[in-house]
């Protein structure tokens, strides 16, 4: 007998890769999204088998599972040819994590009787791996005592773990709870239950974006952060289950899920909202780009440019060092943490030196923001860790892997390491 799978935490820069994820799909219209989520996860470099009910059938066929995870699909618990060939007990036994989409208000009613009446309940009860259920259906369906009931039941008595249901318009023409969760969700959630919960409980607080200083009601002072760094490391404290708060300058770029976020425009909105959250913080980690200066006056109205002439002269005023001021008020006190970053385009490391001592941090992350591929607005960083002991290189590589490496060294420092 070769027994249930060792499960352990795995790396949060790549926890999918290499999982083994069994796919349940249920019996309602959102059948049809379920597919993206097996796309999604077998894209992350998971492992996917799909179980499906004969409902679920009905709406997409196993073949697509099949074509899009390369896996054989279990579809009848009384097949002969399915149960040798895959196997209920195999596939609850196998997996890293078992994800229910849709979860349907009859799934759930019949998992929180501990129902094993077909493919997808039996694989379910028999596993001892942790169960992810993403509800979907008719918003009164959701809304229901029992429904809710049956929800509250398998959260409190089995430990399952829910992701949405969200809100909107619905296929039955209502409008309320009652969605899918976006497949992009299933699979964060399904990331965050595997990864290293290494950060549980810590109160993170992150600057990100820039910040733009009024000139008039249109113009203003501004820098190129696009908020892609911030908004990173907000997502991987929080996939390392950080109760994490954002505090985010202009912006295109969406908070993600399960973060608080807050929007800026200033550095004295940004002053105001970091006076707020970091309170209590654990870890601060200053990612934002805040303007160094800003216009002295700020005109009421749109200055005309008849009214100018040929050249136009801003006087501009210090904006206070946020992070300096976190640093002063800490003093000799250990909490919160503090993490700054050094946008530099030359003598990168010793001016992060020169940073971390300034401003009293305990890391500063050290980014050269003039090489190609690597600061502001792309995709991708390249950066140096700076600390009491040394500095140790980061390999360029994608901002959400950065983030990761970044939260690796903060967790090291908290114990002390
Ligand atoms: O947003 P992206 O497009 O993804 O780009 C990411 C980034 C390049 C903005 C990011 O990686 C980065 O380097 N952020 C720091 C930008 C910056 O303002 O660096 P600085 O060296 O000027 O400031 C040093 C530190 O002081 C920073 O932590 C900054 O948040 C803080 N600061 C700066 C000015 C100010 N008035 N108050 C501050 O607290």
């Amino acid at each position: 007998m070769s027994g249930p799978r060792v499960r352990q935490p795995r790396d949060p820069a790549a926890p999918l890769e290499g999982a083994r994820i069994t796919l349940c799909v249920g019996g309602g219209i959102a059948a049809y999204k379920a597919a993206q989520v097996a796309r999604l996860l077998d894209k992350a470099g998971a492992i996917v088998d799909v179980a499906m009910t004969k409902r679920a059938q009905k709406f997409v066929g196993p073949m697509t599972f099949q074509a899009l995870t390369r896996r054989p699909v279990f579809t009848d618990l009384f097949s002969l040819t399915d149960e040798a060939n895959i196997g209920h007990i195999q596939l609850a036994d196998t997996a890293d994590l078992v994800i229910v989409a849709p979860a349907t208000a009859n799934i759930i009613a019949r998992l929180a009787a501990g129902a094993a009446d077909d493919a997808v309940s039996s694989v379910i009860l028999a596993t001892k791996a942790p169960v992810l259920l993403a509800p979907s259906m008719n918003v009164n369906m959701w809304s229901h005592p029992l429904t809710q009931a049956n929800v509250r039941r398998l959260v409190d008595v089995a430990g399952y773990k829910t992701v949405g249901p969200g809100t909107g318009f619905l296929a039955c023409q209502w409008n309320g709870p009652g969605r899918l969760a976006e497949p992009t969700d299933i699979v964060e959630a399904a990331a965050h239950y595997l990864s290293v919960q290494d950060l549980a409980g810590v109160k993170l607080v992150v600057s990100a974006g820039p910040t733009y200083e009024a000139i008039d009601p249109v113009r203003f002072v501004g820098n190129r952060s696009s908020g892609k760094m911030g908004v990173a490391l907000a997502a991987a404290a929080r996939r390392r289950g950080a109760d994490v708060r954002l505090i985010l300058g202009p912006s295109a770029i969406p908070p993600p899920l399960g973060v608080t976020t807050t929007s800026v425009e200033s550095a004295a909105q940004m002053q105001w909202a970091l006076a707020d959250a970091t309170k209590d913080a654990d870890v601060v980690v200053m990612t934002a780009a805040i303007a160094d200066y800003r216009p002295a006056h700020a005109a009421d109205q749109k200055i005309k440019r008849g009214e100018i002439g040929q050249t136009m002269t801003v006087e501009l005023v210090a904006n206070p060092d946020l992070l300096a001021e976190l640093g002063k008020a800490r003093g000799d006190a250990t909490r919160p943490l503090l993490v700054g970053f050094a946008a530099e385009t030359n003598d990168v490391i010793e001016n992060a030196r020169k940073k971390l001592a300034s401003k009293r941090c305990d890391l500063v992350v050290a980014n050269d923001v003039g090489e190609p591929g690597s600061g502001f607005a792309v995709d991708t960083n390249h950066v140096t860790l700076v600390d009491r002991t040394g500095a140790v290189d980061v390999p360029a590589g994608p901002k959400s892997v950065v983030a990761h490496r970044i939260l690796d060294r903060v967790v090291a420092l908290r114990s002390g390491r």
